[in-house]
């Protein structure tokens, strides 16, 4: 029995106006986060002990809560659109020209950043965004980062700027949090230090072919 079962059961057979998100029941959706025991989890993969201890489960910190465990994504849907997480060409090819081929080596490259599920358990365990609410936070920054890795992307450059401006990406503090709760495995805090590096070497580039 999970979390999520119980919740089910709460509104089933409990209270039926408690309010919780979920879809999927099997920690592919991501819309049913939350704090359980005071750790951001999905509540469809969190066991409820079978010793029958306490579980203790609230909405996701950091975000303004609409009802119960119902929380507003609003913040973090605007910021996701902000960093471009699409590809972006300089010109389009036709249809006729054929599909862009990738090698099993270039998916690598940008594979576990673009397993991100968006359940926003990063953000209730971020520190700097819990401090900041501005700042781009751990998932925005990592699925724009996905695809300035994508061969098929030509925006690097542009997204690089996105995710650095204003309380970009040289906000994080490297806590690692962010890392640590991911139920997927993505590393956004790697994505934050690397976005950093890059913009780094970018605007170095930059200096040494002005000073040429
Ligand atoms: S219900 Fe979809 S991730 Fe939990």
């Amino acid at each position: 029995m999970f979390v999520l079962d119980a919740l089910n059961y709460a509104s089933d057979w409990l209270d039926g106006s408690l309010a919780f998100r979920w879809s999927c029941r099997m920690g592919v959706c991501g819309s049913c986060g939350a704090l359980v025991n005071g750790t951001p989890r999905l509540t469809c993969a969190a066991p409820i002990p079978e010793t029958g201890e306490k579980v203790v489960i609230e909405p996701l910190h950091n975000f303004p809560v609409q009802k119960d465990l119902v929380v507003d994504i609003g913040d973090f849907m605007e910021k996701l659109g902000r960093v471009e997480p699409w590809i972006i060409r300089e010109r389009e090819r036709a249809l006729e020209e054929g599909e862009y081929l990738q090698k099993p080596e270039q998916l690598q490259r940008y594979e576990q950043f673009g397993a991100c599920i968006n359940c926003m358990l990063c953000y209730a365990a971020c520190p700097v965004f819990a401090a900041d609410r501005e700042f781009i936070g751990p998932a925005a920054a990592a699925l724009g980062y996905r695809y300035n890795l994508d061969s098929r992307d030509e925006g690097a450059k542009e997204r690089l700027d996105l995710l650095t401006r204003d309380a970009g990406a040289f906000d994080c503090t490297f806590v690692g949090e962010c890392s640590t709760v991911c139920p997927k495995n993505v590393d956004p805090a790697l994505a934050l230090q690397r976005i950093k590096i890059d913009a780094a070497l970018t605007s170095l580039k930059s200096i040494t072919r002005r000073g040429k």
